[in-house]
């Protein structure tokens, strides 16, 4: 095991941990083993996901980049740990060596969106063969059980079948991609009793049309039709395609539909696969399913990184919005007063008055609802790329509803755009709530020669800083 114990406090759902509980487990695990207290800390978690649906879908690629093994050992556990899982596995790269074994050309066919496979008679065989294999590896890696191996006593039963209702992708300017098809149905309440018995559902990208035709299908249209049918908590795509990246070249971490939406139809240079996996992800979105992640399939424990850990290491596509929370203007200055005021009278935000707010307005985050202000939080730079957080306020009304959290994220991602590599903050009464989100505890000679000159000897703050 990883003697760095990752940062557990709270993951990317806005999950998290009672800090009497982090505080003690891990005192207790440095005087025993680091296991007991990382065990400890992901138990929430475990609460937290169990018996929710989880669509896992993963590009033919991984089997071939990193094998199907660590993979489904880490699927076993979090089926093992109550959580409900449809596994959706890609074949692209395995159809690609079918044909080549049978000496045929692979043919594409444009469209507006993407370049889909024009699969004819002889290219379904490949891809029937290609899905059998695969299918058949993934279920003989789910029925391993030898001693030693985080597979002991497992015993899960894997069920595939024709889930999935197809229909022709059909004639396209002029191509005809004949056995490419689209999901045109999904029975999720076969799927539900499957998942309800405690089986792990296995789909191919492949469906069947009323008339009895296969057609090839991508991995990606499987998964997020079936988890939008399902409404599932979750879709997890372990896929090729490299993470999205913002104007500063950082990967961005959290997207909401409106973000992604423009994304898309900002970016030229997409890969068209990626383009139609974005929309497709967005498709499921709005069809009611909470969160759909983005991970590197050629990473190995992808998936228990983006589930149990604070950051995650993928890019988050979620239903809630998060388009409210934007960079304040002039017209902010009385929301930002009718919030930061009465903290200020209860002494727990240092005082400061409408025109300091005015003069520094610039520097002030705020999250708006209904044109109502219910956060704010501002980010003062300082010499050598250190930032300091105020004025992290939330609504007392809306307050424990990960606000915070996303002002937070906020102003770290400013903060990082800006070039400020460590953020501190002056707290009384908040210690905790920052301890819990990876600062830590500083004193007032490390603050910048400004800020120390204005520290307020009165008032006593505490002085927690956090690396960006
Ligand atoms: C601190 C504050 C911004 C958090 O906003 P929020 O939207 O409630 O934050 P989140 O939803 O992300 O977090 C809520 C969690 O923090 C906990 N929390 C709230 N205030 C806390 C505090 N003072 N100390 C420790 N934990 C606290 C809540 O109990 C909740 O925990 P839970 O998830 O286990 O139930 C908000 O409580 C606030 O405005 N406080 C007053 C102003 C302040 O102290 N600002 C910081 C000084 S700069």
């Amino acid at each position: 095991m990883n003697a760095n114990p990752p940062k557990l406090d709270q993951n990317r759902d806005g999950l998290s941990l009672s800090t009497k509980q982090t505080m003690s487990s891990h005192q207790a695990a440095s005087a025993n083993f680091p296991f007991v207290a990382w065990l400890r800390d992901v138990a929430p978690y475990i609460h937290s996901f169990r018996e929710k649906t989880f669509v896992i879908a993963f590009a033919g690629e991984l089997a071939q980049e990193i094998g199907l093994e660590n993979l489904i050992e880490d699927i076993a556990m979090l089926h093992a740990m109550g959580m409900r899982i449809v596994l959706v596995h890609g074949i692209r790269p395995q159809i690609e060596e079918q044909l080549k074994l049978r000496k045929i050309k692979s043919k594409y066919g444009k469209t507006n969106m993407s370049a889909y496979r024009i699969t004819d008679a002889a290219a379904l065989e490949c891809v029937k063969e290609a899905a059998g294999e695969l299918r058949l590896d993934i279920e003989a890696a789910f029925s391993r059980g030898l001693p030693n191996t985080p597979m002991a006593g497992s015993r899960i039963s894997v069920i595939s079948g024709n889930f999935i209702t197809a229909m022709p992708f059909g004639v396209v300017d002029g191509t005809d991609f004949i056995h490419t098809g689209l999901v045109r149905k999904v029975d999720a309440e076969s799927i539900n009793l499957s998942l309800d018995s405690n089986k792990i559902v296995l789909l191919s990208p492949l469906g069947f049309s009323p008339t009895g035709q296969a057609f090839n299908l991508s991995y990606e249209d499987v998964a997020a039709a079936t988890a939008a049918a399902l409404k599932a908590d979750k879709i997890l795509f372990l896929t090729p395609y490299p993470p999205l990246e913002d104007d500063n070249l950082h990967p961005i971490t959290e997207v909401s539909l409106e973000q992604l939406n423009n994304y898309v139809a900002s970016q030229t240079n997409l890969a068209p696969g990626f383009r139609n996996l974005l929309n497709l992800a967005a498709q499921a979105i709005r069809a009611g399913v909470n969160r759909v992640h983005f991970l590197p399939a050629n990473r190995d424990g992808a998936l228990l990184e983006e589930l149990f850990t604070h950051d995650g290491i993928g890019m988050m596509l979620a239903s809630s919005n998060i388009e409210n929370l934007r960079e304040a203007t002039q017209d902010d200055v009385s929301g930002i007063l009718q919030l930061t005021m009465p903290l200020e009278e209860e002494g727990i935000l240092a005082p400061r008055g409408q025109d300091v707010i005015e003069r520094d307005i610039a520097r002030f985050s705020v999250i708006e609802h209904d044109r109502v202000l219910f956060g704010c939080a501002a980010l003062f730079p300082f010499p050598n790329n250190i930032g300091e957080l105020a004025c992290l306020a939330v609504d007392s009304e809306v307050q424990g509803s990960g606000d915070g959290e996303r002002l937070l994220k906020h102003v770290e991602h400013r903060a990082k755009a800006e070039g400020i590599t460590k953020l501190f903050v002056l707290t009384t009464r908040t210690e905790h709530w920052f301890l819990k989100r990876g600062f830590i505890r500083a004193s007032v000679d490390d603050l910048p020669a400004e800020r120390k000159e204005i520290y307020n000897w009165d008032r006593k703050s505490m002085v927690l800083i956090k690396n960006v």
